[in-house]
């Protein structure tokens, strides 16, 4: 029997769900139930009735689950599959930044921690951060962390004065505004999607036609004509957009941008946690009491 026949019979025998990020590998991506972006996914895990979610994501996304559908149990296939950007603000720090603006409401990308999220106001994905800033009262200081290129993309579409946490992703911000002209100028007339954390993506840079998240991308991918496709994030959303458009090329800005907390989990990684339960992630019910009422208003957004 295939690895994936494999998946799919134990999956069935434990009643599971698997739930595969954007960034997956290909045969990750296939095997799942469910594949998508930030928000796409946490609504998923809300609604599903299976007792198991797997997670083929990272470790934010895989507590997000679990705080959003609490008596399910939730498997993340590989512990190291972490993600800097969340990685880049301790609950301490947002502590001392609050206190520094007593009354100010803080907007958390959900690339965070559990424990961030409990001291959040609002959370946001990538597809939502617009309008999640715009709905905070006009008069109202906003924090935006972690993302300082998302927050500066999120200021410039909203109007709204935000004060920004130096924060970035290390596989986005490496993409700088010089791959992106070199690879503008290797393909004349092609097309530019980038995704707002990356650091090419910035609001000073016009060279891009759209700014989206992976799902946006992928919607994209459905509906253009365009010959040729830069993509400015992580490599694993090309497996998806060649998928769904044939008559499109879709390539890279730059062929290093691989998330190596993404990559972390393989299809035998998928196998195992379905096989032997692993690795179970908790969130400690007070924390994810405090989380839940802004995940819940995001995902209703
Ligand atoms: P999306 O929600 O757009 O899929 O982004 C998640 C992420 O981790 C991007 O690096
Ligand atoms: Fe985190 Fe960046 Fe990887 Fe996304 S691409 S999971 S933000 S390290």
């Amino acid at each position: 029997m295939s690895l994936e026949s494999e998946v799919r019979r134990l999956k069935e025998d434990r009643q599971a769900v698997l739930l595969a990020h954007n960034y997956q590998v290909p045969e990750v991506q296939d095997a799942a139930d469910y594949v998508g972006d930030s928000l796409y996914l946490s609504r998923k895990a809300a609604e599903t009735d299976r007792p198991l979610i797997v997670f083929a994501g990272v470790r934010f996304m895989a507590e997000t689950a679990k705080i959003l559908n609490p008596t399910k149990t939730v498997l993340l296939p590989d512990l190291k599959a972490g993600c800097a950007l969340a990685d880049s603000i301790t609950v301490e720090e947002l502590r001392r930044w609050k206190s520094e603006h007593p009354g100010a409401a803080v907007v958390s990308y959900i690339n965070t921690t559990a424990e961030v999220k409990a001291e959040s106001d609002y959370i946001c994905t990538s597809s939502n951060a617009a309008r999640v800033v715009s709905s905070v009262p006009a008069d109202q200081e906003i924090l935006f962390l972690p993302d300082m290129f998302l927050g500066e993309h999120v200021r410039k579409v909203t109007g709204r004065a935000m004060h920004l946490w130096v924060g970035d992703c290390p596989v986005h911000a490496k993409m700088r505004p010089e791959d992106l002209e070199r690879a503008r100028a290797a393909h004349p007339g092609a097309e530019v999607v980038a995704h707002p954390e990356c650091g090419c993506a910035s609001a000073a840079i016009p060279n891009v036609d759209r700014i989206l998240s992976t799902d946006g991308m992928v919607r994209f991918a459905e509906e253009t004509r365009a010959p040729t496709v830069l993509v400015a994030t992580e490599v694993g959303i090309l497996h998806r957009m060649r998928r769904l458009n044939p008559r499109t090329e879709f390539l890279p800005i730059s062929d290093g941008t691989i998330c190596p907390y993404m990559k972390q989990i393989d299809l035998g990684d998928v196998l195992d946690s379905l096989a032997l339960g692993r690795y179970e992630i908790e969130v400690p019910p007070e924390t994810a009491r405090r989380a839940r009422g802004a995940l819940e208003r995001m995902i209703a957004s």
